[in-house]
């Protein structure tokens, strides 16, 4: 982010003022006096200071994680780590995962403290693609493909939104979903008279989750990614 919309956000000035500001030589990036307002700063790690005073921004916080199994979606818990805890630096108060996984599903897991985007993303009005790797006790026949596409009665007042299904091998299948209901997945192969062994989320509207990202690791999203969530 520029220097002097960094300084803006802060509340340091106008635009127009605090360029005047950082020539009159009173922004300090590290510790270190710049003049140039266009200089970049990363806005999660660089100290910016104005007078001697640190101009801190609450900024909107996205961050990826590859949530591993035995961990809670949840912002607080007694008994289990929860998923704000796997995130190893200081997040602004107000973060919380968008949506849940349960405590033995792996995978994709958005943490925000933008509530506006959390709250669209859910949304069943969006109907926002979720896309799932499946393991399962039994083999996946052809009528359990053809239930899982048209719908499934799972004893919610509707059944199931048709799924798309991309089978990998007899046990295994990637199932993208439009909703999430409680346990959806589960409860979508129990009602086949199947059952899942391994859940791991892949990818939620645009977002993926990187090949080469560890259980437990995460990232913040980039300018790309947040856009495209905001198009979404
Ligand atoms: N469906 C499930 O059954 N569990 C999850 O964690 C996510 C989707």
């Amino acid at each position: 982010m520029r220097l002097d919309k960094y300084c803006a956000l802060a509340g340091a000035g106008s635009r127009k003022d605090v360029k005047k500001i950082i020539r009159q030589k009173r922004v300090l990036v590290n510790g270190v006096v710049t003049v140039n307002d266009d200089v970049h700063i990363d806005p999660y790690l660089d100290k910016i200071e104005l007078d001697h005073e640190i101009l801190a921004v609450v900024l909107d916080v996205y961050i990826l994680l590859n949530k591993p199994a035995g961990v809670i979606s949840a912002t607080t818990d007694e008994m289990h780590k929860t998923v704000l805890e796997c995130i190893d630096s200081t997040l602004p108060p107000g973060c919380f995962p968008v949506g849940r996984l349960d405590i033995d599903t792996e995978g994709l897991l958005l943490i925000t403290n933008d509530g506006e985007l959390s709250h669209r993303l859910l949304s069943p009005k969006r109907k926002v693609d979720k896309v799932y790797y499946v393991e399962c006790r039994d083999v996946v026949d052809q009528l359990t493909v053809e239930t899982l596409q048209k719908g499934v009665d799972i004893d919610d007042d509707t059944p199931t939104l048709p799924a798309l299904v991309e089978i990998i091998s007899e046990k295994t299948m990637f199932l993208t979903i439009k909703e999430g209901r409680y346990h959806q997945v589960k409860r979508m192969l129990a009602a086949c008279g199947n059952q899942v062994t391994y859940l791991k989320r892949i990818q939620m509207g645009p977002l993926s989750l990187d090949d080469d990202m560890a259980l437990g690791s995460w990232r913040f999203l980039n300018e790309t990614e947040v856009e495209q969530l905001k198009k979404w």
